[in-house]
C-alpha cells in the first residue's frame, strides 16, 4: 500500500482492532463465501477470510482508500487466510439508496457500528443467508425484531478465538425486569438497549421461502 494507505489502515485496525477472529469463526460456521459490508469504512479485514466481499462507504476517506486497488490486491494476496481467489468491490455512497448487487445474492451481511444496516440492505441477503450484527447501533435488537430474520446465536469470546454459541438464545434481548424494548426509542437514538444478558456478535438467518435444506442452524 501506499504509506499514505497503509498508515490509514494499520492505524484504524489499530483503534478499532481487526476482529479476524470474528469472521474466521462466521466462515468456518457458515461457509459464506459472498459478503456485503454496508459502513465498512477502511476495515479491509473481511477480505482477508472471505472470497467475494462488497465495501460500501459514504466516506471519502473510504472511497481514497478503496481507489487504491493494487494496494489492496497486494494486502489480501499477502494476508488472505485461504488459498481461493479474493475479489472486492468498493461501492462509494449512501447504502440507503439503491445499489447496483443483484437483489438475493448474498451470503453474510456485516453489520459493524455503521447504523441500521439490517433494514436498509437485507434485500440483497439471500433467503438462508447470514447476519452479523453488533448491537451498538441498536441493529441487532432491530433484527431480532424483524420477523424476516430468525437469531440463530451469539459469537462469544473463547480462550482468544470467538466460538459461535447457540445453547441460551432465550436469555438474550431480555430487559431488566421484563421491561418492554421500544423500537423507537432505538431508531431515534440509535443506541440498542441494556440487557440482562448481552454479547458483542449476534447472529441472524434472513427467513423466507427457504429450503429447509439451507437452514444452516439444523446442523
Ligand atoms: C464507526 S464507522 C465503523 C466502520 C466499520 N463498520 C467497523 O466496524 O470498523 C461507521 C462507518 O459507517 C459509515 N456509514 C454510516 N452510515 C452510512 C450510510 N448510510 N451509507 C454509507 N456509509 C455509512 C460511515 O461513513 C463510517 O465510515
Amino acid at each position: 500500500m501506499s504509506k499514505e494507505t497503509m498508515r490509514l489502515y494499520k492505524e484504524y485496525v489499530e483503534r478499532a482492532g481487526s476482529r479476524i477472529e470474528v469472521f474466521r469463526e462466521v466462515r468456518r460456521e457458515f461457509r459464506s463465501k459472498r459478503v456485503l459490508y454496508p459502513g465498512s469504512y477502511v476495515h479491509l479485514t473481511p477480505s482477508l477470510i472471505f472470497p467475494e466481499v462488497i465495501f460500501v462507504d459514504s466516506d471519502i476517506r473510504a472511497k481514497r482508500f478503496f481507489s487504491c486497488r493494487e494496494e489492496i490486491w497486494d494486502h489480501i494476496n499477502q494476508f488472505k487466510e485461504n488459498e481461493e481467489e479474493h475479489l472486492f468491490q468498493f461501492i462509494s455512497g449512501d447504502y440507503q439508496s439503491e445499489m447496483n448487487i443483484p437483489l438475493n445474492s448474498i451470503d453474510l451481511l456485516i453489520s459493524e457500528y455503521a447504523g441500521f444496516v439490517s433494514i436498509h440492505t437485507k434485500e440483497y441477503l439471500r433467503n438462508g443467508g447470514i447476519l452479523l450484527a453488533g448491537d451498538s447501533h441498536g441493529d441487532a435488537t432491530l433484527a431480532n425484531s424483524d420477523p424476516d430474520f430468525l437469531f440463530l446465536g451469539v459469537l462469544k469470546e473463547c480462550e482468544g478465538q470467538y466460538c459461535f454459541q447457540k445453547g441460551e438464545n432465550e436469555r438474550y434481548f431480555r430487559r431488566y425486569r421484563n421491561m418492554a424494548v421500544d423500537l423507537d426509542t432505538v431508531k431515534n437514538t440509535m443506541k440498542g438497549p441494556k440487557y440482562s444478558k448481552s454479547a458483542d456478535y449476534y447472529i441472524f438467518q434472513k427467513q423466507g421461502r427457504t429450503n429447509e435444506k439451507e437452514k444452516i442452524n439444523q446442523k
